[in-house]
């Protein structure tokens, strides 16, 4: 795998390690980072049939610092339309990947950086960390996807006083509110990260799939649907070998087996 602006790593137990690495920018999403990260979402990552996926950011200050502001400023309105585009499509691939996915806090995670946090279905974030949306403050606005997923996590108030402020929160006022789920010393980001990605690796790889679905679809839908997905989906959990292991190993008294069939 040749990328020059990600890297990527497997951890023995099925836990993959994906970095953005442009830390002379704080990790600023430009076009080609954006590419490589398609390219690995759709290629690569279907493949690896991992149990959980890291996502993080290169250097010991920053996970993203939002958009390459310097490649905005260059853009025409054209351009800035299919990168907005490019980078829906990008987050949404992250958002509907199959297995969980840990947003590792590493430092500043703003605007876009903070949005893809937002992608991942659970963030940790060093104590160190600041998140925010400082888009008003260059004449945009969060266009990744922040207005509205950001909504959902922390409903409308503190979303505008976020976004109409542009002010950045400390990793403690992100746990307060919701932003993120643990904050821990900023050298153990990773490690708790890889704890915690562990821990679901060891679980049924089919039920954890499954009620990401049902949390994620079900959360867009009317309750009396999503009670129907969820019977759905736990009945098709029921059918399958891993959960023939898991009883019969709670029943005997053993670790179960899991093999995701
Ligand atoms: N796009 C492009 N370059 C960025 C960037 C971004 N989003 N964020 C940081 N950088 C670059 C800086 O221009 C600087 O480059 P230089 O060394 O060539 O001057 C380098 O990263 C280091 O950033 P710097 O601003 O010097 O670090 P700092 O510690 O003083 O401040 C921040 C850190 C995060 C507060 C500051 O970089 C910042 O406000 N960044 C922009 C955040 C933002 O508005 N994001 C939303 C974009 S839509």
């Amino acid at each position: 795998m040749g990328y020059e602006f990600i890297t990527y790593e497997r951890e023995p137990n099925s836990i993959g390690i994906l970095t953005i690495n442009r830390p002379n920018v704080l990790n600023a999403l430009n076009w080609d980072t954006l590419g490589e990260l398609r390219e690995f979402l759709e290629d690569v990552l279907p493949k690896e049939e991992l149990k959980a996926l890291i996502i993080t950011g290169a250097g010991d200050k920053a996970f993203v610092a939002g958009a390459d502001i310097a490649q905005m400023n260059e853009m025409k309105e054209r351009d800035f339309q299919d990168y907005v585009n490019y980078a829906h499509r990008v987050y949404e691939l992250i958002e509907n990947e199959s297995c969980p996915s840990i947003a590792a806090i590493n430092g500043y995670a703003l605007g876009g950086g903070c949005e893809l946090a937002l992608t991942c279905d659970i963030r940790i974030a060093s104590e160190k960390a600041r998140l925010g949306f400082p888009e008003v403050k260059l004449g945009i606005f969060p266009g990744w996807g922040g207005t509205q997923r950001i909504t959902r996590i922390l409903g409308l108030g503190k979303t505008k006083e976020l976004v109409f402020t542009g002010e950045m929160i400390t990793a403690e006022e992100a746990l307060r509110i919701g932003l993120v789920e643990r904050v821990v010393p900023h050298n153990e980001v990773m490690n708790e990260a890889k704890k915690l990605a562990g821990a679901i690796a060891k679980r049924g790889p089919i039920a954890v799939r499954l009620s990401k679905t049902a949390i994620n679809a079900g959360s867009e839908m009317d309750l009396q649907k999503a009670l129907l997905l969820e019977k759905t989906l736990v009945s098709l959990c029921f059918d399958s070998h891993d959960r023939v292991e898991g009883m019969k190993a709670f029943l005997e008294k053993r670790e179960p087996m899991f093999t995701g069939e």
